[in-house]
């Protein structure tokens, strides 16, 4: 019943979205607490972050500002290890307090890519809030601050993540039935 079909593959529910949410509050929460009164530039990464971005933000309690970058590195069900910058940014962020929102890490390539751009510019600090974390996926070492759940290496989708473009409207995450 709570099986769905996207293009070739099952999937089945794998957390839903009131856990998603609850977790994404704590997030929020610590978030709030560790940068109260510091103003930090919020830079999301499309596509797969949109909805977790949207979530955090509304709980964050001090005044902030969110910008959106496009890293696309991804196609299909296996990551292409090749990270490339789509679209970048049109705000300084010298000097800045930064947080990366992302919906998932795998590799850690693009978070990386992403990182390593960032520095740049030279924000006074960069920190890391991923929804998602595949630790056995890891091809490089990352600090990631604010981690919503650890998974194994199972394709996800839904919650703002895709399947070749589908899935992301999906209200809870789902995983792909082997
Ligand atoms: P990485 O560069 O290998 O860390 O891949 C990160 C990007 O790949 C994420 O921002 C997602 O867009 C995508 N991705 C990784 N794993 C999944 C998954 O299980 N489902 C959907 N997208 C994923
Ligand atoms: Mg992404």
């Amino acid at each position: 019943m709570d099986t769905i079909q996207i293009h070739d593959k099952s999937f089945g529910i794998f957390l839903e979205e009131e856990k998603i949410i609850s977790r994404v509050k704590e997030l929020a929460q610590a978030i709030s607490i560790d940068f109260a009164g510091t103003q930090p530039l919020f830079i999301a990464v499309l596509n797969g972050s949109f909805i977790f971005a949207a979530d955090i933000m509304k709980s964050i309690s001090f005044p902030c500002e969110i910008q959106f970058v496009k890293v696309s590195s991804y196609h299909g069900a296996q990551s292409s290890g090749k990270v490339q910058q789509v679209l970048g940014l049109n705000q300084n962020i010298k000097g800045r307090k930064v947080i990366i929102i992302e919906d998932i890490i795998d590799s850690g390539l693009t978070i990386d890519f992403l990182r390593t751009d960032l520095l740049k510019q030279e924000p006074e600090s960069i920190s890391i809030c991923s929804l998602l974390l595949k630790p056995k996926a890891l091809k490089v070492k990352i600090d990631v601050q604010y981690i919503g759940f650890e998974v194994e290496n199972h394709f996800l989708v839904g919650y703002g993540l895709d399947y070749d473009g589908l899935g992301r409207n999906l209200r809870h995450l789902y995983r792909v039935i082997e």
